[in-house]
């Protein structure tokens, strides 16, 4: 027999020697408060020199003070004393495209601001912090035991959730988030901090902030600059304010120093940030039903779409600029799907789902409580995922074909206006709903080409003609059958000569009619009609099945979750994103595509070259300034050894949202910004398979090079705190790394705990003299 001390001994070598069988993949997105419990250990054993504490901590300052929400939709870092935000170039590619124009463009050409007073505002971006976040369970499910339904359960629970949110924030500026999170097993808030004078200080130009545009979207090796520079503003006493000009720029609690060193692979390390959405826990049906049947029709659709936009934007230099957003945000959705498709059968998802499945089943079998609480599970999603044939088919031609055609989407917002009218509602009522909408008349129409538009419309609803069953097809297609012989083009000549929303004078008429008394003015627009045919036979075809299905499925979920965490009770489970603050860790690591073929970790300027010079896309065109300064090999202290880092890879658990993330190395430093994933990695929202999963980030170096070198920003790069050694700028943190470790000074344990508040305190005042001097 093999004694203890023996196999403890064993276990040991196999720690110290990194024998990777005990060291679980890096999958996961976790919560900050719980990492103490979950996961500093593992991340300690993975190179890590920081606390939990230190990463989220209610009581001193720590990496969540530098971390932002991006306008709701990407993640943003604090990279100086001053409110300097860092984030992606197509996460502010918004904001750089509405102050563009043909003679302004900095789309084209860049934009930096010189000094502060050139700083453009955004109004209604915003930059939201983390405050503290609180396990809020018990008082959100209070009350909801003995709800009959599921909907019953969630008006309790939005009840409780307004009172806990009321409570939590009165008498303060705050907000506070509350979500589900494992099907609504457990609640946590978020307690929040928006600042609302955010404003753009410098973008590359989209030939370095995208370059590789589609063509390299989520693919690895990648060589794009993604990144752009934003401050944040904030009124009297450091907090948010509306912009106003007199607002400062805002203090965080703590910035992210910047390290030069660079990584190596294998290196630790960690990305923070608010990660959307994604779907692990799914059943097999339903990642069947994504793979084999919601994915393709997307794809197609979207693919259509792409063509006809593409051709136009060729043409024209306004179309270009007016769909240079929506082509983009079209295009990644429509790639990442197809990657999704391709990983979903490579990691053999849904046979490992069904497997597991099977695992549950026989372990519910064994056990009358199990089968008391868990017996149905399985059979019910069966049932339920099967009253959703062709209803989640005909949602996805209305989401992705009709609302994919601007003029219906646009048109669907004056439905309700519509039903005032018809309803002879009082005019003050409908005053009030015409100003509102005629706020939004302007910024639809700047970015809008009819006949771009009306080539989609005829294609992308011929799509849907053809693809769903004639049962499931809004009223308004039977009149395209009868006058138009089911011919889309036809259809589309009559909507676009006839319907007021072609144009912003068309619509604007229209409303001044309405408000005059004219109350026929919209009534037989048939861009409206079919609007609301579309929403018509939603709300009465889709909707019912589809709410009531989820309903039911929410529940099922909430049962099977916690009956799998019951069933693998010693694997730590990470709850879904959900657009709240998480912290992924992995390391800088390389990977193999297909087989015979391995990708290294990291790209350098040399690519960027390479690819310029391939003439293959146009996507690879770069300025000249940029060759000049390769050619010079002129990269400053950025460079290493004659080359220019660009990009590098590392197997961080990210998704859509974490774009903008900061990429933390083992000290707490920033080493990169997170902007995408590899497309072997894309099906990670679904399924994690540790092989093939990279997030791919820009090394920070090169924002640095791109920055001071190219842009000749240097006083941007003067207000961030660049550092070569372990400096971590958290206080408890540089005071810890100061003093020395006890065997090494002799010093008692006592002593020693002196020395380090010594320390701290030494740390605290040279960091409050630092931002003074700033
Ligand atoms: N794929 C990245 C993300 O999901 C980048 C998208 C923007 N870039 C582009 N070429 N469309 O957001
Ligand atoms: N580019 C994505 C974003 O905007 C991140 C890539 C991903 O989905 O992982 O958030």
């Amino acid at each position: 027999m093999i004694s203890k001390r023996i196999l403890s001994f064993f276990a040991a070598a196999c720690l110290s020697i990194g024998i990777a069988t005990a060291t679980p993949p890096d999958e996961g997105m976790w919560l900050p408060m719980l990492l103490k419990q979950l996961n500093e250990a593992e991340m300690q054993n993975k190179g890590m020199k920081l606390t939990a504490e230190d990463i989220y901590s209610i009581n001193q300052s720590s990496l969540k003070d530098a971390i932002v929400s991006f306008g709701g939709f990407c993640t943003g870092e604090m990279i100086s004393a001053e409110g300097l935000l860092l984030t992606n170039h197509h996460c502010g590619y918004g904001q750089i495209q509405q102050h563009s124009s043909v003679e302004n463009d900095y789309l084209t050409n860049g934009f930096w601001a010189k000094n502060k007073s050139e700083e453009l505002p955004n109004p209604g971006l915003t930059a939201t912090f983390i405050v503290r976040m609180e396990d809020v369970t018990k008082q959100i499910l209070e009350g909801t035991a003995n709800a009959k339904t599921e909907a019953e359960r969630e008006s309790i629970v939005q009840r409780n959730m307004a009172k806990v949110r009321r409570e939590s924030t009165a008498g303060t500026h705050y907000d506070a988030v509350i979500r589900p999170f494992f099907y609504g097993n457990e609640y946590y808030m978020y307690i929040t901090e928006t600042f609302r004078d955010i404003r753009m200080v410098g973008a590359p130009p989209s030939s370095i902030g995208k370059f590789g545009g589609d063509t390299d979207n989520w693919m690895w090796p990648r060589h794009t600059g993604d990144f752009s520079l934003f401050r944040i503003y904030a009124g009297p006493n450091n907090e948010p304010a509306d912009y106003s000009p007199n607002n400062k720029p805002y203090k965080p609690k703590h910035h992210l120093p910047i390290s030069l060193s660079g990584v190596k692979e294998n290196d630790f390390t960690m990305v923070f940030g608010f990660p959307g959405r994604t779907n692990e826990y799914l059943t097999s049906q339903a990642v069947e039903e994504i793979y084999a049947v919601s994915n393709p029709h997307k794809i197609n659709i979207r693919e259509t779409k792409l063509n006809i936009l593409d051709k136009d934007m060729k043409a024209s230099d306004a179309v270009r600029i007016q769909y240079a957003a929506k082509y983009a945000s079209i295009a990644n959705a429509w790639k990442k799907w197809i990657g999704e498709s391709r990983g979903i059968r490579k990691a053999n998802a849904i046979e490992n789902k069904k497997q597991l499945e099977k695992q549950f089943a026989s372990w519910v079998a064994a056990d009358a409580n199990r089968k008391a609480k868990y017996g149905n599970v399985l059979a019910d999603f069966e049932k339920n995922y099967k009253a959703l044939d062709g209803i989640t088919l005909s949602r996805d031609y209305v989401m992705e074909a009709a609302y994919g055609v601007e003029i219906i989407r646009f048109a669907n917002t004056f439905t309700k206006l519509q039903e005032r009218l018809a309803n002879n509602a009082p005019q003050t009522e409908i005053n009030d709903q015409i100003t509102k909408l005629e706020r939004t008349i302007a910024p639809f129409y700047k970015d809008y080409n009819a006949p771009t538009d009306k080539k989609v419309f005829a294609a992308l609803l011929s799509l849907y003609y053809n693809n769903v069953d004639p049962k499931m097809h809004p009223t308004a297609f039977a009149t395209v059958r009868s006058k138009y012989k089911g011919d889309f083009t036809k259809y589309a000549e009559e909507v676009f000569a006839k319907s007021v929303f072609t144009s912003e004078a068309g619509v604007r008429k229209a409303l001044a009619d309405v408000k005059a008394g004219k109350k026929e003015a919209l009534k037989n627009d048939p861009a409206l009609q079919l609007a609301s045919s579309i929403t018509e036979h939603y709300s009465k075809n889709i909707m019912p099945t589809y709410a009531q299905v989820n309903d039911n499925l929410s529940l099922l979920y909430r049962s099977y979750l916690a009956g799998l965490r019951e069933m693998q009770s010693d694997k730590k489970f990470y709850p879904d994103a959900n657009s709240t603050l998480r912290v992924a860790y992995g390391k800088v690591e390389p990977y193999q595509p297909v087989d015979g073929v391995k990708y290294i970790h990291y790209t350098t300027l040399e690519g960027v070259i390479e690819k310029a010079e391939s003439g293959v896309a146009e996507d690879y065109a770069i300025p000249g300034r940029l060759k000049e300064l390769y050619d010079k090999k002129d990269y400053g202290r950025y460079g290493v050894n004659g080359e220019m880092p660009v990009a590098f890879i590392a197997s961080n658990h990210t998704t859509g949202g974490n774009s903008g993330s900061p990429v933390i190395n083992a000290n707490g430093q920033l080493i990169g910004t997170n902007f995408d994933r590899n497309w072997e990695g894309t099906m990670s929202d679904i399924v994690y398979n540790p092989d093939q999963v990279r997030n791919i980030s820009v090394d920070v170096r090169y924002m640095l090079f791109i920055v001071d070198k190219f842009a000749g920003a240097g006083h941007l790069v003067e207000e961030m705190t660049l550092v070569t050694d372990d400096t971590s700028g958290l206080p408890q943190v540089d005071a810890r790394r100061n003093a020395a470790p006890a065997e090494a000074t002799g010093l008692s344990k006592k002593e020693q705990r002196k020395a380090e508040k010594a320390a701290k305190k030494a740390a605290k005042k040279k960091a409050k003299k630092a931002a003074e001097v700033q």
